[in-house]
């Protein structure tokens, strides 16, 4: 039996945590969880808000399941989600944005991939203050980083049959920095010249874009920081965060999470939707080539959505995380 590391982070976390183990468990997935704290709770037992064992862990078992860890804003210890896919090289973020049945949206057929660059950007977090008023960021873009992202982008492309990817940046602005970005992506384009169609495109103008006309784009590739940005409107178009899953991929390990984060304004309330994380433990099944179980459980958590009558309330909804637990259970074969 498989082994994967299980963090079930902080906020709403350990609740679609339990939502993904039970759904997990009554589609008879063979899966041994080896569970590990991360975030706020492993700062109150550890003093570490990513103790050793964590990355041990994944190490180890190459794969791991994360719902998403609080980070304190603008002061307190650094992201673990920036801490993990820095120290396990976790260099590629897959966010997959497409519709669902009987999800009221502003378009339809919105099917867009964001490959977000994850190692580097202005999340180096090479930060410091200069005086009481004067604060400055490194924003650090290397050759090997955005070569390797543009590769990945356009080999996704070819993998999942898709037409075209656009890169996106601020190069008239950042010259250097976003052009070096822009520079690797043109040059890996044009190693699937005939194959993949390829555009470049500003991230303002893309941000206008997208609320406009999403259905003009197939996969993106951003640098780290407008692709964090970029992966929550994206998740907008299709229904919000609730249903939005992610991967972080790298050459030997990966970690599965949803785009949302740990949303305290919800959690302990058994109202959070747990379908993100569920998506993404689905896409790291089919990562393990475990097919059947990943099917398995597609198929009933589509089947939900389909009926539409049992949805929670960022849906317009009024179920409960269990009640929803319940209906996807409900249809497994
Ligand atoms: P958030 O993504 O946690 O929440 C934004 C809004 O979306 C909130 O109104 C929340 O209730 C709603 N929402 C998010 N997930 C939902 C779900 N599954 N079901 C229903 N509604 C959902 O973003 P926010 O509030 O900016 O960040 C909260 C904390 O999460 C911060 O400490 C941040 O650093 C952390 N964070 C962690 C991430 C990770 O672990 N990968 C990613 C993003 C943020």
């Amino acid at each position: 039996m498989k082994t994967v590391t299980l963090i079930k982070g902080d906020g709403i976390g350990p609740e679609i945590a339990d939502a993904c183990l039970k759904v997990f468990e009554k589609a008879n997935v063979n899966i041994n969880w080896d569970i590990q704290l991360a975030g706020l709770k492993a700062v109150e037992e550890y003093g570490t808000p990513l103790p050793n064992e964590v990355i041990e862990s994944i190490k180890k078992n190459k794969i791991a399941l994360k719902a998403p860890c609080t980070t304190p804003i603008g002061k307190g210890f650094r992201s673990v989600n920036v801490a993990l896919r820095k120290e396990l090289d976790l260099y590629a973020s897959v966010r997959e944005a497409k519709n669902l049945n009987n999800i009221k949206t502003r378009y339809e057929n919105v099917d867009i991939t964001v490959i977000r660059e994850n190692t580097e950007d202005l999340y180096a977090g090479i930060e410091r203050k200069i005086d009481d008023d004067t604060c400055e960021s490194i924003k650090i873009i290397t050759r090997a980083a955005s070569m390797r992202i543009g590769k990945y982008a356009f080999d996704y492309a070819i993998k999942n049959s898709r037409k075209k990817v656009t890169a996106i940046t601020k190069a008239n602005i950042c010259k250097l920095t976003d052009g070096l970005f822009l520079e690797c992506v043109r040059n890996v384009a044009k190693e699937y010249e005939g194959k993949i169609e390829y555009n470049e495109i500003l991230i303002d103008n893309a941000c206008m874009q997208l609320v406009i006309n999403p259905n003009q784009f197939d996969v993106m590739v951003l640098p780290n920081l407008y692709g964090d940005i970029v992966s929550d409107l994206t998740s907008g178009l299709v229904g919000g965060l609730g249903v939005a899953p992610g991967a972080n991929i790298g050459k030997d390990y990966a970690v599965f999470e949803a785009v949302h984060g740990s949303a305290p304004d919800i959690a302990g309330k058994n109202i959070a939707n747990p379908t993100a994380l569920l998506r993404s433990g689905i896409l790291m099944l089919e990562y393990m080539g475990e097919n059947n179980a990943a099917n398995n459980i597609k198929n009933a958590l589509y089947k939900v959505f389909d009926e539409g009558n049992v949805l929670t309330r960022d849906l317009g909804g009024n179920a409960t995380t269990n009640e929803f637990v319940e209906a996807i259970i409900t249809n497994l074969k």
